[in-house]
């Protein structure tokens, strides 16, 4: 599990927190989302996940091994893979194949071993039969998903993306979402920072962050579920639950939650 406890980050030189009294976690397995507003320190929170930061107080463990510990930063980073916003940055290799192997090559881990680890990992992202690919051939959200592949390779317990979609088409966007959701099938837990609620309805948890503190930490549901706390936090609403909502206010029987625009256009009908 991935534990922050009450943990508080200053950049060198600044007058603010970046982030203050954050205790959360991510267990195996696990879908969780981030969101808040640009600055609220997502990205922060992603580089403490992986001791690419150490926090300023407070605590962050990786299966029980303290980031701050020097002598466990590689454990770490081998256990919490790391995916960022540009594809373009994360390609290593000239083809497919070789950019996913990087990583465990780097481990020392053997050929036979690497070949196997390769294949499974494409797969997994539906780039099965891509090996020989070149990358820069392929479209960004194929990148973007080869980047997933290349983190999977190395077996990560966990998967941090910093708004992984957010260069992509919808396509690429739909396709990429699709692969992070497969990941808790592979026992991964996933932390996701995104600006779309949309993106993760699916979540098993979202985390919202404002000015460096924890001001939401539930299911999906509930934000869709009160859409005016949701507007509080800054949160954009997917368009049907907005329509449904203003429906129900005006006396149409709409179904509660999240309903599809076909369930709205029934209600209508019916009223
Ligand atoms: N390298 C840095 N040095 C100093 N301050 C920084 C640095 N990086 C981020 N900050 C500040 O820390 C705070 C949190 O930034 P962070 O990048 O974590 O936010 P974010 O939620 O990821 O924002 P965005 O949605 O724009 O990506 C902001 O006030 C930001 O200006
Ligand atoms: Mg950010």
């Amino acid at each position: 599990m991935v534990v922050f406890e009450n943990v508080g980050f200053r950049y060198p030189g600044a007058r603010t927190a970046a982030l203050e009294g954050v205790s959360v976690s991510v267990r195996p397995a696990e879908l969780v989302a981030l969101l808040g507003p640009n600055g609220s320190g997502k990205s922060t929170l992603v580089r403490l996940s992986n001791a690419l930061l150490s926090p300023t107080s407070g605590r962050v463990t990786v299966d029980g091994m303290d980031t701050a510990d020097e002598d466990a930063v590689w454990d770490i980073r081998e256990r919490v893979g790391f995916i960022q916003q540009n594809p373009e940055n994360q390609i290593v290799g000239t083809i497919a194949e070789e950019d996913v192997a990087f990583g465990p090559e780097n481990l020392g881990v053997a050929p036979a071993e690497i070949r196997v680890r390769v294949d499974e990992a494409l797969e997994a992202v539906g780039l099965a039969g891509f090996q020989r690919r070149e990358p820069h051939m392929l479209s960004e959200g194929q990148k973007q998903r080869l980047a997933i592949a290349g983190a999977l390779a190395m077996r990560p317990a966990y998967l941090v993306a910093d708004e992984p979609t957010a260069m992509l088409d919808p396509v690429g966007r739909a396709d990429v979402l699709r692969a992070l959701r497969g990941l808790r099938h592979q026992g991964v837990g996933v932390l996701h920072v995104t600006h779309h609620l949309e993106d993760v309805l699916d979540a098993d948890r979202v985390l919202v962050l404002a000015s460096g503190a924890v001001a939401f930490d539930g299911t999906p549901g509930e934000l869709v579920g009160d859409p005016e706390r949701a507007l509080g936090l800054g949160i954009e609403l997917p368009a049907e639950v907005l329509l449904a909502d203003a429906l129900r206010r005006g006396g149409v029987r709409v179904p509660a939650g999240h309903p599809s625009a076909e369930e709205i256009a029934e209600a209508l009908c019916l009223s």
